[in-house]
């Protein structure tokens, strides 16, 4: 009889634009949270392409086509428990090599979708979205599935925090013991949310926590609407709307197109919204120790956020904070693991 494989433990941050999953080996891998229900209606020639570009899967008997698609929104509330999540997951797990292997997985939920205002925890919500991502999904193309056999949901927001507290020395871990004490506001600036925590002496101060749902695809809606206007597009392909957001161009026509005015402008509304937000939540920054930004968002505004605060820091690899930080928790902290 075979040895039954070992399970392999992931962060999995399943955000509303990317879903990033940390690996113990240290690998980062991403795919864009983007998807749509139905067979993918394109055939991929043989030898050219040797990633998995798109893939299908069943979940909740619905078919869904994955990965290099003009995809639905995720931008909708019952994303987190829903069939598309779950392949969008599945994918993500294809892609960083997980098909056939059980997981354990931690994954994460907005400050706001996982505490009441007066922090007490929404239960309901968080055992829906632990529950969902044990349910089973099926491979069309006969690959093996992953199969999630243990999971837990942490804040996002407070994953990023036990990432930048906790050092992981080839598996060892170590306690940073100045950051783990100190006041420190982390900001994840996402897609759909732009999650706080604020920790002080390991206890997460409810009052300048929690959620705004402004993010980085507020930008993407922006700019998809300045392509169309200027082309008189009855709609544009949203990895059109990516790409420009990264190059300030975008190619159409077979032609690349200066968007770089459009970008600047549609990312000073968002940081105009955020930086509100943020004084509000944080003031000048005088009663932390020190203000972290991690997400995407992160990255994309990074110019301009690492002004905000005279002890503001970006951290390495933004985008895979919150991933790391879960498999550190799944890894060192988690108390009711596997
Ligand atoms: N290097 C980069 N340059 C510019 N933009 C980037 C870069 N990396 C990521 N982004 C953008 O940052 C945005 C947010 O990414 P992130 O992965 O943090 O969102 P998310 O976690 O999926 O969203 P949410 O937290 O709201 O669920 C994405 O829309 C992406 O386009
Ligand atoms: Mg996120």
């Amino acid at each position: 009889m075979d040895e039954p494989t070992a399970p392999i433990p992931l962060g999995i941050d399943d955000g509303f634009a990317a879903t990033k999953v940390a690996l113990p080996d240290g690998r980062l891998v991403t795919i864009p949270s983007r998807g749509r229900v139905g067979r993918a209606a394109v055939t991929q020639i043989a030898g050219i392409c040797t990633d998995i570009a798109i893939a299908e899967y069943s979940a909740d008997d619905t078919v869904y086509s994955v990965g290099e698609v003009d995809g639905m929104s995720t931008r909708f509330d019952g994303y987190a428990n829903s069939g598309l999540n779950r392949a969008i997951v599945q994918h993500a797990l294809q892609v960083a090599g997980a098909g056939g292997r059980p997981v354990h997985a931690v994954s994460g939920l907005p400050m706001s979708a996982f505490y009441l205002p007066d922090g007490s925890k929404r239960t309901t919500a968080i055992e829906g979205k632990r529950a969902s991502l044990l349910e089973a999904v099926t491979c069309i193309d006969g690959r093996r599935p992953a199969e999630i056999a243990f999971h837990a949901v942490i804040p996002e927001a407070l994953a990023a925090w036990y990432d930048y507290v906790i050092e992981d020395a080839d598996g060892e871990p170590r306690l940073d013991e100045g950051r783990s004490v100190r006041a420190v506001a982390v900001i994840d600036i996402g897609g759909r949310t732009t999650d706080y925590a604020v920790v002080d002496s390991q206890s997460l101060q409810h009052g300048a926590s929690g959620s705004v749902s402004r993010g980085l695809l507020d930008v993407k809606a922006a700019l998809a609407e300045a392509i169309q206007r200027r082309f008189d597009l009855e709609q544009v392909d949203e990895r059109q709307v990516d790409g420009a957001l990264r190059t300030g161009q975008a190619h159409l026509f077979g032609q690349d197109h200066d968007f770089s005015r459009e970008v600047a402008a549609a990312k000073g509304v968002l940081l105009e919204v955020l930086h509100d937000e943020t004084r509000g939540k944080l003031g000048r920054g005088a009663g932390v120790d020190a203000v972290h930004f991690v997400g995407g968002g992160a990255m994309a505004l990074a110019e301009t956020i690492r002004t905000w605060f005279p002890h503001g820091s970006i951290a390495p690899h933004p985008v895979f904070a919150n991933a790391r930080g879960m498999l550190k928790f799944l890894r060192y902290v988690c108390e009711d693991g596997p």
